[in-house]
């Protein structure tokens, strides 16, 4: 006989408690799992559809907060189209947390300078209140964001409200393309990546976004003096099992799901196709 309580992929049920709307394709879910699950902000866990399929996502809420999880999730393909169709009152299966968290005892005492683009900010919302949290145990929190237009920013409601948490939290969008609606700033996130009134021998800087996208922040951190070692990268690899069964998330000696998802950039930079 089976014993569910050692089969790794056994998932507990949660119920659909909200759904969002962030962006035409993106939408957040608040889901109340049938037992407590703790998580450290930078963890991800696989969402199943019984029957359907599982994928990984990250959640996006505080982690001190128990009871409830967010996740905000794009829809992208098969399953996610399906978990865009969900409403209050569904079920879903939770399976984990898994991977490494944000080391915050680490950026303690550091200028903590977070660049995320698109759905990226998910994992860094829950980043965010977890710095928030302790909030006068970093010496600043920066957020650079960037979104492809103005109806592509998650969180619209909360995001112009980070900045009143404390004076030194400095929040700024960017879209890369302006229109009508927009009076912010127009260009990609690597633009309004500028080290003006920041100690970089003092921070750590956080990315996540598409993969072009953290290529190309990473690049622009470098040049603006940041060192490998000060640069923290979560990395969406195609998962399947998260556990570090399958291989599917392979990266040169490592698993994305068990060594991962967050990496400091030092230690997978000489690596095959990290940015794919
Ligand atoms: C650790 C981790 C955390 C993640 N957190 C979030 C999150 O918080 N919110 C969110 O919206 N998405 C997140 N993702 C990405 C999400 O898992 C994929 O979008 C999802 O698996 C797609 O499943 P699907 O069946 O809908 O799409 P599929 O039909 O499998 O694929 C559709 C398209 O999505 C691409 N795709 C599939 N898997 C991934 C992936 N892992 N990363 C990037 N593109 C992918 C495929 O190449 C294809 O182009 C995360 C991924 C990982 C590995
Ligand atoms: S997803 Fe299976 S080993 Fe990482």
């Amino acid at each position: 006989m089976i014993n569910c309580k050692k089969n790794p992929y056994a998932f507990i049920n949660a119920e659909v408690l909200k759904v969002a709307e962030e962006t035409s394709n993106i939408k957040t879910f608040t889901l109340k799992p049938s037992e407590d699950i703790s998580f450290r902000a930078g963890q991800f866990m696989d969402v199943t559809l019984p029957g359907v399929g599982e994928a990984p996502f990250t959640p996006s809420s505080n982690h001190d907060h128990k009871g409830t999880l967010d996740f905000t999730i794009m829809s992208a393909g098969r399953v996610t189209k399906l978990i865009h169709q969900l409403k209050p009152g569904d079920t879903v299966g939770l399976r984990g947390p898994y991977g490494t968290k944000y080391p915050l005892d680490l950026f303690k005492g550091k200028e903590v300078f977070i660049v995320g683009g698109g759905v990226g900010l998910a994992p860094l919302r829950a980043l965010l209140y977890a710095l928030f949290n302790e909030v006068n145990d970093y010496k600043k929190i920066i957020l650079r964001y960037g979104a492809r237009s103005s109806g592509d920013i998650v969180y619209k409601d909360e995001i112009g409200t980070w900045k009143d948490r404390a004076d030194h939290v400095d929040v700024l969008v960017s879209c890369d393309v302006g229109d009508a609606s927009w009076s912010g700033h127009v260009g990609l996130v690597t633009t309004i990546l500028k080290t003006e009134g920041l100690d970089v021998n003092n921070a750590v800087s956080i990315v996540c976004g598409p993969p072009i996208m953290m290529k190309f922040a990473t690049f622009k951190l470098m040049d603006l003096g940041f060192k490998e070692d000060q640069i923290y990268l979560s990395m969406e690899k195609n998962m399947s099992c998260g556990i570090g069964k399958c291989g599917h998330c392979r990266i040169g000696p490592y698993y994305a799901c068990k060594d991962g998802p967050v990496f400091p950039y030092d230690k997978i930079k000489d690596l095959p196709n990290i940015w794919d």
